[in-house]
């Protein structure tokens, strides 16, 4: 009898001290990695094998700062995302800081990680007007020498990697709003045909890698797009190597591209014989209308209808988006704005959008 009181001591102290312990040690637990931990370790089918099984690839850019400082980031890119995009470690600043000296370090550590977990990893960008080291944009230099140079750059980066590098962005945002040629140190200095080098380079560089211009605000039909569509006809007709276009969308709630116009404007280009991809997706809903729920709803049914659009066009091979947790987004550097654009919440919580992803994903059809 004194045994059986004593036991029921026991268990009520410790009852009792275990729900004293977990209403007190709730709130002073870290929030942010508790719920984290919680959303990376599932056993649910990752978004990568859902793509996978619909014809397309999913992926993300990846960042230095967070890859190295956040394992959370680290476990939920693997697990997700099949295609992995250095964000900057690539562009020409950093890779290529002095002209004689090119530094692949932050690039091969990113390789690397993309090898031991499967996943693809896509170049990007190659000639672009921004990001470049100050010993370009101050050199002086003569057209033959900025010929030299951006031969040397695309050749070394591209032939690195021979082989290994299925997709490169060869040239970025080198169109005007108007559809004219952008003004920038390659056109002024080079000419118009800087572009067509640098695609012919890239494909000497590694003959077997797809080969595409990136671009924005070109989701829709427009004068913009209008533009990129008249360059890559001038660049096939003269038979530049070169196999598809990207369409970065950096959206918002306020300026989302309608759909037939989207969907359109990925037939035309994929009746060229080119292929289209998403590849910087995030949307904006700071700019939208309503209470958070509202928005963050509306965001999950714009890039379910932009997955779809991806689906269902005839070759639109992949669907990237520009940094994947709300942790972390180049919007909130750019604009000091707290953004919401992407898929998983700071905390790696999945979104409506990641859900709606998921859903349309994992459906028969084409929803
Ligand atoms: C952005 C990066 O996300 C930022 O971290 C960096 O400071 C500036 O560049 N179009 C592109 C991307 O092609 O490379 C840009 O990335 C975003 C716009």
């Amino acid at each position: 009898m004194k045994y059986r009181l004593f036991l029921a001591l026991v268990v009520g102290v410790l009852v009792s001290f275990l729900i004293l312990f977990r209403v007190s040690a709730t709130p002073s637990a870290p929030i942010l990695s508790a719920t984290a931990a919680a959303e990376t370790e599932t056993s649910e089918a990752p978004l990568r094998e859902l793509a996978q099984k619909r014809g397309i690839g999913i992926g993300t850019s990846v960042d230095m700062g967070p890859f190295w400082n956040d394992a959370n980031y680290r476990k939920v890119l693997a697990r997700e995302f099949k295609i992995l995009v250095p964000e900057n470690a690539w562009k020409f600043e950093f890779v290529h800081p002095t002209r004689d000296r090119y530094d692949f370090s932050q690039v091969e550590t990113l390789i690397k990680f993309a090898q031991d977990n499967n996943m693809e990893v896509r170049g990007h960008p190659l000639v672009w007007h921004y990001s470049l080291p100050k010993w370009i944009n101050e050199g002086n230099f003569s057209r033959d020498e900025l010929i030299k140079i951006l031969e040397t750059h695309v050749k070394t980066v591209v032939g690195r990697y021979r082989g290994q590098i299925p997709t490169w962005d060869v040239v970025n945002e080198a169109i005007n709003r108007d559809g004219s040629l952008r003004d920038t140190i390659w056109l002024r200095n080079i000419g118009p045909e800087y572009i067509d080098m640098a695609f012919q380079w890239a494909h000497e560089a590694d003959p077997q890698a797809k080969l595409f211009y990136g671009e924005y605000m070109t989701e829709e039909i427009n004068q913009k797009s209008d533009g990129v569509y008249t360059l890559v006809s001038g660049l096939l007709q003269r038979g530049v190597p070169i196999n598809g276009v990207g369409f970065q969308s950096h959206l918002g709630l306020s300026y989302l591209p309608r759909l037939d116009s989207l969907r359109k404007n990925f037939d035309r280009f994929n009746q060229l014989g080119l292929e289209v991809q998403f590849t910087e997706l995030d949307m904006k809903i700071q700019d939208g209308k309503g209470s958070l729920e509202k928005r963050l709803a509306e965001q999950a049914k714009a890039y379910r209808d932009l997955l779809q659009a991806c689906l269902q066009a005839k070759k639109c091979t992949a669907l990237i988006t520009w940094g994947f947790t709300d942790r972390y987004t180049w919007i909130a550097d750019v604009t000091g704005e707290v953004e919401a654009p992407l898929i998983f919440d700071p905390s790696y919580h999945r979104k409506p959008a990641y859900n709606a992803i998921k859903e349309l994903l994992s459906s028969n059809g084409n929803g």
